[in-house]
């Protein structure tokens, strides 16, 4: 079992490498990534790549070095169908996925057009767990501890910001962060940034990702990246300084929670002010310390005009209600 681990590994170094090399030999697949402002160090440290349009070029090309079928099919890099074994990604731009280590563990593929999946990654295999690993970290531990960390959604995120000198930033890689990765995060720093694309499902993303982090009892901050933009489409318009201003603005996680909460309500309405003072009270409840607590329930007051004295009167009875 050791043994098929170790194989899979190195199987999926090769893989790389022939998808590295396929998309160099390719002037209209690399064009798509010059095109996305990438530069050739980038491609390269980030070991980019290109799948054929083919069924089993891979596959072939991985037979010839000695591997079975049945281990390219475990490894994720092959599918069986009736048909027969076929190349799992093909047409694609290929992201490999390393782990902490740099080990390559899997891949996630993007098509060059508009078809779905606009990404497609390996399936869990031996070697590659979804949820418990943060993309970028190799990298991010090159440089020593990192003082802190960029939380981004997407392989395209992470990879600009490293170019752009901004090394300290990690995607999770589909919108829920997990629990597994932030003990991860634990192991190297305590301040951590989110900063999610500013669209619906990065919103809804970044609420949920919250919560993860605050219960790993991490110092969270969200860096809130203007219309609609994601980290890469946001750093490549604006540069890095840019970027850099945002994240010194980035409020911590429980402002943005009450702000979030805020959003949409009529203080002149008795029953959204109503509303917004309760799910208030209740954010109150993810701080850890009473100082915190005066000091937010405080700028609550400040908002709604409500006594400090009654929002922590609520907070108390609420506390007590859930013991
Ligand atoms: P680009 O369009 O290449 O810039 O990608 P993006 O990272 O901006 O994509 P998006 O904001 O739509 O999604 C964020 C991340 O979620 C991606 O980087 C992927 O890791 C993941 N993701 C997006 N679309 C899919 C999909 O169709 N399937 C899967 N499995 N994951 C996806
Ligand atoms: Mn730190
Ligand atoms: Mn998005
Ligand atoms: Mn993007
Ligand atoms: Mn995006």
């Amino acid at each position: 079992k050791d043994s098929t681990y170790e194989k899979i590994l190195e199987m999926n170094i090769r893989a790389a490498r022939f998808y590295y090399e396929n998309l160099k030999l390719n002037k209209e697949k690399l064009n798509y990534l010059l095109e996305r402002n990438l530069d050739i160090k980038t491609i390269r440290k980030f070991g980019l790549g290109y799948s054929l349009d083919s069924f089993t070029s891979l596959l072939n090309f991985l037979k010839k070095q000695g591997y079975s079928e049945d281990l390219i099919i475990k490894g994720g890099l092959a599918s069986k169908s009736e048909k027969g074994v076929y190349d799992r990604f093909r047409n694609r731009i290929m992201f490999p996925v390393f782990d902490y280590k740099g080990r390559v563990i899997g891949f996630g593929g993007r098509v060059l057009d508009y078809s779905k999946p606009k990404y497609l990654n390996s399936p869990e295999t031996l070697v590659f767990k979804k949820g418990t690993n943060l993309y970028g970290l190799n990298f991010v531990l090159r440089n020593g501890s990192p003082k802190d960390l960029i939380i981004v959604e997407g392989y395209m995120d992470c990879i600009s910001l490293h170019q752009y000198g901004i090394d300290n930033a990690v995607a999770s890689l589909g919108t829920a962060l997990t629990k597994e990765q932030a003990k991860l995060i634990k192991r190297y720093c305590k301040d951590v940034y989110l900063c999610y694309d500013s669209d619906e499902a990065g919103k809804a993303a970044t609420l949920k990702g919250i919560d993860v982090l605050l219960s790993e009892d991490l110092n969270v901050k969200i860096i809130n990246i203007p219309r609609g933009k994601d980290p890469d489409e946001y750093v490549k318009q604006f540069g890095a300084e840019a970027f850099i201003k945002l994240k010194e603005k980035a409020l911590p996680a429980i402002e943005h929670l009450i702000i979030a909460a805020k959003n949409g309500k009529n203080f002149n309405e008795p029953r959204d002010k109503s509303r917004f003072v309760k799910e208030a009270v209740s954010i109150l409840k993810l701080l850890k310390s009473e100082v915190d607590v005066h000091m937010y329930a405080s700028k609550v007051s400040d908002m709604t005009g409500i006594d400090i004295a009654v929002l922590l009167d609520e907070f108390k009875r609420s506390n007590t209600d859930n013991k």
